[in-house]
């Protein structure tokens, strides 16, 4: 079951939105707004969420790739909400992911995306090191599993290492995009950057 959102200092208009919508976590917008956009997702895609809890991107990914989709989430914490049909997820830090466990996820992935985010510390370099971390991580993720042509989205915190990773990026994509939600909160050194047509 989904649990309610609490109220907290962040509260505002998208939590309010996500509660009343059943979405375990405002970030659902962000992904939404991608979607509007960029149209990444379609129905009977395959695609991996990685650092995928609460769980609403798993949700709203669910229902866009319907029935004959697929969508694999990945994170070191447990959803709160409802595993739906065409999801299955996977409990562990991505750090650790052996080859045992690439196995069983596969790959000609249409999509993976990355919302990970580390714990923050209040440090913008150590915040943003441990972001760019992550990142690496999912690339590499990401470059074994996408088919050719596939995409690929990633939150990053802005830092040094933004432009490199945004090269490393452009290496294994033709194109790619830089988003700022709208939904993203405006003091939050987050950004996402978008890469489509896998090499
Ligand atoms: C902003 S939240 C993601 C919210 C999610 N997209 C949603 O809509 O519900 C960031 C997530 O990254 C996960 N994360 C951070 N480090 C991770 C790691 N090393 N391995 C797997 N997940 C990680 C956290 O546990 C957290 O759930």
């Amino acid at each position: 079951m989904t649990k309610p959102l609490k109220r907290n200092k962040w509260e505002d208009h998208y939590a309010r939105k996500a509660r009343k919508e059943h979405f375990p976590a405002r970030s659902v917008y962000k992904l939404q707004e991608m979607q509007k956009k960029y149209r990444l997702m379609k129905k009977g895609d395959k695609i991996i969420d990685l650092g995928c809890a609460p769980g609403s991107w798993l949700q709203y990914a669910s229902d866009v790739v319907g029935h004959s989709g697929q969508v694999t989430g990945i994170d070191i914490k447990p959803l709160t909400i409802r595993t739906p049909e065409n999801v299955r997820y996977y409990q562990i830090d991505i750090f650790d992911m052996d080859e045992a466990l690439f196995e069983s996820i596969g790959n000609g992935y249409d999509l993976v995306m990355s919302d990970m985010a580390p714990s923050t510390t209040g440090q913008k370099l150590v915040d943003a090191a441990r972001s760019f971390e992550l990142c690496q991580t999912a690339l590499s993720l990401a470059e074994k599993v996408i088919k050719p042509g596939g995409a690929f989205v990633c939150k990053i915190f802005q830092g040094e290492s933004f432009q490199v990773f945004l090269e490393s990026v452009k290496k294994c994509f033709n194109h790619h995009k830089i988003f700022k939600p709208q939904s993203s909160r405006k003091a939050s050194k987050e950004i996402y950057i978008i890469g489509t047509g896998k090499k």
